[in-house]
């Protein structure tokens, strides 16, 4: 399974991309809201820190506006993944700009009828957001699964997302169903190297070696 950073951080995306952790990055407004930058400015910096796709929102809601914002947005890098939300305009933007050969993310997916849309309209990724079907009292586990068993069923080559992922749970999970990628915070990507027997193994064979008195350089 691929992973993606979920950031606008760029101390994060670096630092995870040094460690051979990122395969790409997805932002969206909140996450830009977040970092307090300018849109462009963060997208391009985030387009040189990493070769993977690196997924960019369009705030229109008109299939017209979002294929222009979109375009707009491809000129930032080579690598951007335009991201447009699950509703009709978003997928005739979606078939548009992938009939072009760009990338797009389609995000915003809650149901796997949802799901099997995109995939019909060329989506390169599907972003089903799991935490917040949790939230709901939904388990959005379930969902990856039926849209896994639905792609795999007709052979779409649409990439699934888990997105929305807020646990470690999440993401092993989301690696048993079949997920192509997830897309994580930062918070919760470094968390997953952390187990306890490891810290005190380190801890162990820390004390052992310093009886030795000898140094490996
Ligand atoms: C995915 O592309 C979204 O940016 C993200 O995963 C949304 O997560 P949230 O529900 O924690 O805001």
């Amino acid at each position: 399974m691929k992973f993606f950073v979920d950031t606008a951080e760029i101390a994060d995306i670096r630092e995870l991309a040094e460690a051979g952790l990122i395969d790409g990055v997805t932002t969206n407004p909140s996450l830009i809201a977040k970092s307090g930058r300018d849109f462009r400015e963060v997208v391009a910096e985030i387009c040189k820190e990493t070769d993977g796709p690196v997924s960019a929102e369009v705030t229109a809601l008109d299939a017209p506006g979002m294929i222009r914002e979109g375009k707009s947005l491809l000129e930032i890098g080579k690598n951007i993944a335009v991201k447009v939300p699950l509703t009709l305009e978003g997928l005739k933007a979606c078939r548009a700009l992938t009939g072009e050969g760009h990338m797009v993310n389609v995000t915003l997916c809650f149901n796997a009828n949802q799901a099997l849309l995109a995939a019909k309209a060329g989506a390169s990724f599907i972003s089903p957001f799991l935490g917040r079907l949790d939230d709901n009292g939904i388990d959005g586990m379930e969902l990856v699964e039926e849209i896994r068993q639905i792609y795999d069923n007709f052979g779409f080559d649409t990439e699934i997302i888990a997105a929305s992922v807020r646990t470690i749970n999440h993401v092993k999970y989301a690696a048993l169903a079949g997920c192509d990628i997830a897309t994580v915070p930062p918070a919760i990507l470094k968390s997953l190297v952390k187990h306890p027997l490891t810290d005190k193994g380190i801890e162990q064979f820390m004390a052992d070696w310093k009886k030795t008195g000898q140094k490996i350089l």
